[in-house]
């Protein structure tokens, strides 16, 4: 009986809060969100959103409330956005207004809003006007982005040659290449892929990885406001990453004692110098601390997303083993045999431009895109989205318009192709995301993909262990990132 009792008295309170939040919705300044389903206290929308399938819940949820919808992570409304038209009219059409960062419970206590990934406002476009103008090869002392990803392109053309055709994964051969190619940029040297120092910042960079890519963080993103006062796994992404800032801080202190104003050797050198140059301006937003934490998003957002598109791609390459046949031969028409592939060689190559295009879609590497927020209160499609509300433009969605690809789920170079074999630009392409804050590595991710995969397939040709039949492209998971399945192969010279 006093079960019966305790049991009635709960639901008796829930009930209540129910009444009060659904009462108190229709006044509060959320009262004119996009529809969607209604949310429960405190757990929000949590019945409908499968973890670890977020995109296919949340597609599921666009069938029955449309392109534009709200869902509640605890008692935090998400306006998500599906499909090409509306993201479109968010980032691109109102770019202002939805320019902002949304919240990264998971990573906040690391970055309090410093580094150019997670600021707003004025930091932001301070350091973003920086990092771009520094990344398209201004003041970067001599040797140019291009050269930096030529010469590591040929370091893993001979870790690959050592493979001797024999069966391997090449995950980690493209992380550390990938992630050599920002130590280049940013501390003005690569390492050795035995270094012990460089392997332990790979160790670093796969733990906090795969940590904020599991259900449990995914969970703890949504919950974060009651979880944050309890032990889980955000404490252990915060350890790894504070250990990450740590080494980059070390460095920052050896470029310091070695700085010559005159030659800036890296992205550093470039930042200390512009540290300098503003001391007397108050509200620069050029110190350390910023230095640091922009230094930490480049490696992040820099190493896995390309180095991941490149294990996708040798894997749709060996599923389809014409399209691999027809990049072959434009490579030997285009470059030859002999010559080191350059970036100008892209535009004589629209097949294999297709091709790379076609494997970002469907590596669709962020489905769910990054989180946005509107800076001021702002109208959309005749909702109103309070200033502050985050938003999703769920990039997946767009890279499988229906409206804007013929045959989405399937690998198809021809959607990046005329009738005359040209390439052809498609506006639904959108790996990099669009509007303000789209990618800012998008030039040299471009640039390493186009040069790391026509380098390996000028000297090898793919050789999968399995009938291409077989290869399964399914993603191993599928969480705030698109994790590629793993699998071996051999590198065969040709
Ligand atoms: C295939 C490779 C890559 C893909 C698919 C990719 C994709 C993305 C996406 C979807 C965003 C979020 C944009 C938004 O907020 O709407 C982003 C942001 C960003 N990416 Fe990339 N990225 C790639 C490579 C790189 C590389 C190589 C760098 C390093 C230089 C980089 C640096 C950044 C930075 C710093 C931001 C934050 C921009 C901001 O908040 O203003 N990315 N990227
Ligand atoms: C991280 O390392 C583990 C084991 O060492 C490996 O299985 C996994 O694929 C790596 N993940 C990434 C993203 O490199
Ligand atoms: C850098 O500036 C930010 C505010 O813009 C401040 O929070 C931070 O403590 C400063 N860091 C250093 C090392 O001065």
């Amino acid at each position: 009986m006093e079960l019966a009792g305790a049991i009635t008295i709960f639901l008796g309170i829930y009930l209540s809060c129910l009444l009060v939040i659904s009462t108190w919705r229709k006044h509060s300044r959320y009262k004119n969100l996009p529809p969607g389903p209604t949310p429960l206290p405190l757990i929000g929308n949590f019945l409908q959103i499968k973890m670890g399938d977020t995109l296919k819940s949340l597609e599921r949820l666009r069938d029955q409330y449309g392109p534009v919808f709200t869902v509640y992570f605890g008692s935090k409304p998400i306006v998500v956005l599906c499909g090409h038209e509306a993201v479109k009219e968010a980032l691109v059409d109102q770019a202002e207004e939805f320019s902002g960062r949304g919240a990264m419970p998971t990573v906040e206590k690391n970055f309090q809003g410093h580094g150019v990934v997670f600021a707003n406002g004025e930091r932001w476009r301070q350091l973003r006007r920086f990092s771009l103008t520094v990344l398209r090869n201004f003041g970067m002392g001599k040797r140019s982005i291009e050269e930096r990803i030529r010469e590591e392109a040929q370091y893993l053309l001979e870790a690959f040659r050592n493979t001797k055709a024999e069966p391997f994964d090449p995950t980690y051969f493209l992380s550390r290449a990938v992630s050599n190619v920002i130590c280049s940029i940013v501390f003005g040297n690569r390492f050795d892929y035995e270094d012990k120092e460089f392997l332990s910042l790979l160790q670093m960079m796969n733990e906090s990885f795969r940590e904020i890519s599991t259900p449990w963080s995914q969970f703890y993103d949504m919950y974060s406001s009651f979880l944050k006062y309890f032990p889980g796994p955000h404490t252990k992404i915060y350890h790894i990453l504070e250990d990450m800032r740590k080494f980059i801080a070390k460095r920052v202190k050896q470029n310091q004692a070695t700085l010559d104003s005159s030659s800036p050797r890296d992205f550093i050198d470039c930042f200390l110098i512009q540290m300098e140059k503003e001391k007397k301006n108050p509200s620069s937003e050029f110190n350390t601390t910023n230095l640091v934490l922009t230094t930490l998003n480049l490696f992040f957002a820099g190493t896995e997303t390309v180095s991941s598109t490149l294990r996708y791609g040798f894997l749709f390459l060996m599923k389809y083993p014409e399209v691999e046949e027809k990049v072959h031969r434009e490579i030997d028409h285009v470059i030859g045999r002999h010559r080191v592939p350059a970036s100008e060689d892209r535009m004589k190559m629209p097949y294999t431009d297709a091709v790379i295009h076609e494997i970002q879609r469907l590596t669709d590497i962020v489905p769910l895109g990054v989180p946005h927020t509107v800076i001021r209160d702002t109208q959309f499609r005749g909702y109103t989205l309070p200033k502050g509300t985050n938003v999703f433009p769920l990039l997946g969605s767009v890279l499988r318009d229906t409206k804007y690809f013929s045959s989405p789920e399937e690998f198809n170079p021809g959607h990046f192709l005329d009738e005359n074999g040209r390439f052809k630009k498609n506006e639904a392409f959108v790996p990099f995301s669009s509007g303000r804050r789209v990618c800012l590595g998008e030039g040299l991710a471009r640039m390493e993909l186009f040069l790391f995969l026509t380098t390996i397939l000028q000297r090898f040709a793919l050789q999968p262990l399995v009938a291409p039949k077989d290869i399964d492209v399914s993603p191993r998971m599928s969480g705030f990132g698109n994790v590629p399945p793993t699998y071996q192969l051999c590198l065969v010279p040709r």
